[in-house]
């Protein structure tokens, strides 16, 4: 029960976080933590369990790594990856490609959302 209501109590502190800076600021950083333990951002780092994220915004999906064991229903997707595109598969991945393989259950929040993709957006783009 402690646990529980532990557990409950840091989720209310996450919760209530101020969001909405305009480059995603403390939102988007923390957000990016459920992220991080698969995906790399920086241009010379390399692929973890999922693919480095550097260039997202404005690719094509399962483009830009070619080393990286793409799912053929990401291949297949067609997706480009934008600021929509992206809100959608962090909210649901398996609804937006069934047949994917990342595992993330997904954010609901769409303020963390927003703040999760300036985030990306602000430390991926391309020099
Ligand atoms: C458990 C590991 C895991 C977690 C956590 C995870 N991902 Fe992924 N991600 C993957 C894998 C694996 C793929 C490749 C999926 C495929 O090939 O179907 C992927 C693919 C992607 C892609 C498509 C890349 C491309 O080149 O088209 C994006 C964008 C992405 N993830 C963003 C995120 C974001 C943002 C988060 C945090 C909210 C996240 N991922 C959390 C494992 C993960």
């Amino acid at each position: 029960m402690k646990c529980l209501s532990m557990g409950l109590l840091w989720f209310a502190a996450w919760s209530a976080a101020p969001v909405a800076l305009a480059d995603g600021g403390d939102a988007g950083a923390r957000a990016w933590l459920q992220c991080r333990a698969c995906h790399t951002l920086g241009a010379a780092e390399p692929d973890k369990v999922g693919p480095n994220l550097h260039g997202i915004l404005g690719a094509r999906a399962a483009s830009r790594r070619p080393d990286f064991a793409y799912s053929p229903a990401l291949k297949r997707s067609g997706v480009v990856w934008n600021e929509e595109t992206l809100d959608r598969w962090i909210e649901n991945p398996e609804e937006v490609i069934p047949g994917t393989r990342m595992a993330y259950a997904g954010l609901s929040d769409p303020e963390r959302r927003r703040a999760l993709i300036a985030f990306i957006a602000s430390a991926t783009r391309p020099e």
